[in-house]
């Protein structure tokens, strides 16, 4: 019994997935697959920011259409571009090896990355792009050291600059003051203004971050929706269940 116990005790313990980060703070962000605007805000972003190099090849553009609630028509006047038809993925033409010339390394496929590196990973990662000279594309990231990645989004956040040493970086977060309620330390700042405020700019990044959570995981309404419905079916199978081993065992002493 004792055992049994422990086995219990065991599985109920949540196992919490953590990603390495390389120590950096990351911003968190909480994916919410119940709003549907921010969901096509996002995938709006996606198509005209991202597929330039990054493909999301396990991701039909009409299933997306579907689950967002937007007509097959508008999907394909709007958010897609060159010759694909809405009943396709979203690939790229990008041949792989000249983009592994171009930046170093290939733009990976970005259907899974949410599940690969968590959504905190990838929306501070977005937002932590700072100005390096000494790079090829003038930019860095905090949390992904001498990426290949130019700063896309740089006209809508502007170019930001990096105050800390690399030892600072890692231990360097955003607080709130409790006396003022403003925000405290951080590394970076905008140095040169984009076309978005700060705050616009994460919510534009939150959309993004939520539509690729999203595509990493498309059917996780439903799941969670067949999830209650078991836990439900199973409350009230217990009554039976119960009664019915009351049922045999009564005479059994
Ligand atoms: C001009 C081409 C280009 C565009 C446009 C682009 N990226 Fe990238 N991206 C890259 C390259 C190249 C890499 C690989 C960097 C490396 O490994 O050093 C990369 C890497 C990434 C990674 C990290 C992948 C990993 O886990 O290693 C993420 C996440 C990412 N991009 C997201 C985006 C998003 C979201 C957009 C749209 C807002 C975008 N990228 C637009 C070229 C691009």
């Amino acid at each position: 019994m004792k055992k049994f116990f422990i086995a219990i005790m065991l599985v109920l313990v949540p196992v919490v997935a953590s990603a390495n980060t390389g120590g950096v703070h990351l911003d968190k962000m909480s994916p919410d697959p119940t709003n549907k605007e921010s969901l096509q805000r996002g995938m709006k972003t996606f198509v005209n920011y991202c597929m330039g190099c990054h493909s999301a090849n396990y991701q039909r553009y009409e299933r997306a259409a579907t689950d967002l609630g937007i007509p097959n028509e508008l999907v394909q006047q709007n958010l897609i571009f060159g010759d694909s038809k809405v009943g396709e993925q979203m690939t790229i033409a990008m041949p792989k090896a000249d983009a592994a010339a171009w930046f170093g390394n290939p733009p990976p496929d970005l259907t899974l990355e949410t599940r690969l590196r968590g959504e905190d990973w990838v929306y501070t990662y977005l937002r932590s792009f700072y100005k390096d000279p000494a790079r090829p594309w003038g930019v860095n990231n905090v949390v992904f050291p001498d990426v290949g990645m130019p700063n896309i989004l740089e006209g809508l956040q502007g170019l930001q600059v990096n105050h800390c040493t690399k030892e600072e970086m890692a231990h360097h977060e955003k607080t709130i003051d409790p006396l003022t309620g403003l925000e405290m330390g951080g590394c970076l700042s905008v140095a040169e203004k984009g076309s978005l405020s700060e705050e616009e700019f994460d919510k534009t990044i939150y959309d993004l971050v939520n539509f690729m959570s999203y595509m990493g995981n498309p059917v996780k309404l439903e799941s969670q929706a067949i999830g209650y419905k078991v836990l439900i079916f199973l409350f009230i199978f217990f009554f039976f269940a119960y009664a019915l081993k009351k049922e045999y065992w009564k005479d059994v002493h």
